[in-house]
């Protein structure tokens, strides 16, 4: 199998002004600085992009954004493109949170079109897949998580899809304090990466595949045991940094 570097992210969702995100950067710098074993990124929001710019860009810590629109450019009043996230040095994006797909009724077909227009621009896309409660107690939870990688990653290269990475996110376990078990968590991961290489062939084994649905510095060390859990991506404990550090440094 070929060997998966781990990636942890946070996502602070929609928190933090300009002081604290200066703040908190500076902190997790002094924290994580020297660490290579992980990449860490950090998904802020959309203002805040530009002060974690100048504070991680030549750091090992990678900067983020939680969307973008596919478009290049244009009359979209209130979105933002792949390149404005590179002009601040995002490497990352998430996309197809499930927080878009429900609130903001986001689609496969658009999600797809984000996925193909951050890739064209070099960033790494982490897609967002997962189930709702009621798809698991109707044992729908396979079916649902397989139809989103499949819709979300359409047309792209073995090339582009290497550069792809997935966050399995329950919807029942974001927030809620109810963690997937990492048994659940591998099964679903297992089942993704098998989606995957119905996709792309043994390119699969390179697709970093997360996990996240509160995930904290007392559960991360099981999830990263799991062979097919390569990460996680956190909310609500990536918020303060020294938790975070923590949590980061118990994936170790
Ligand atoms: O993007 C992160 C996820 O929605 C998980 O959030 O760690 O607060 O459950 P959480």
């Amino acid at each position: 199998m070929a060997k998966r570097h781990p990636i942890i992210a946070g996502n602070w969702k929609m928190n933090k002004s300009l002081r604290e995100a200066q703040d908190y950067a500076v902190r997790l710098l002094g924290m994580l600085g020297e660490l290579t074993e992980i990449d860490v990124v950090v998904c802020a929001p959309f203002t805040a992009l530009s002060v974690l710019k100048d504070e991680l860009e030549e750091s090992v810590i990678h900067i983020g954004a939680q969307d973008m629109f596919y478009a290049p450019n244009g009359a979209y009043t209130g979105e933002i493109s792949a390149a404005m996230l590179v002009d601040v040095a995002c490497t990352y994006v998430i996309l197809g949170h499930s927080e878009r797909r429900e609130v903001l009724r986001e689609t496969d077909e658009e999600i797809a079109k984000k996925v193909k227009a951050a890739l064209k621009a070099g960033l790494t896309p982490i897609l967002c897949v997962g189930e709702n409660l009621a798809n698991r107690e109707e044992g729908k939870a396979f079916a649902i998580v397989r139809g989103q990688v499949e819709k979300d990653l359409t047309d792209l290269s073995a090339d582009e899809l290497k550069r792809v990475v997935i966050a399995y996110e329950p919807i029942w376990a974001i927030g809620t304090g109810k963690t997937a078990s990492s048994e659940d968590a591998q099964e679903m991961c297992a089942m993704i990466r098998s989606t995957l290489a119905g996709i792309a062939g043994v390119v699969a084994d390179e697709i970093n595949i997360l996990y996240g649905g509160s995930v904290k510095g007392d559960n991360i060390a099981e999830l990263m045991e799991q062979p097919d859990v390569d990460g996680a991506l956190v909310g609500g404990a990536s918020l303060e940094p020294e938790g975070f550090a923590q949590l980061v440094q118990n994936a170790v």
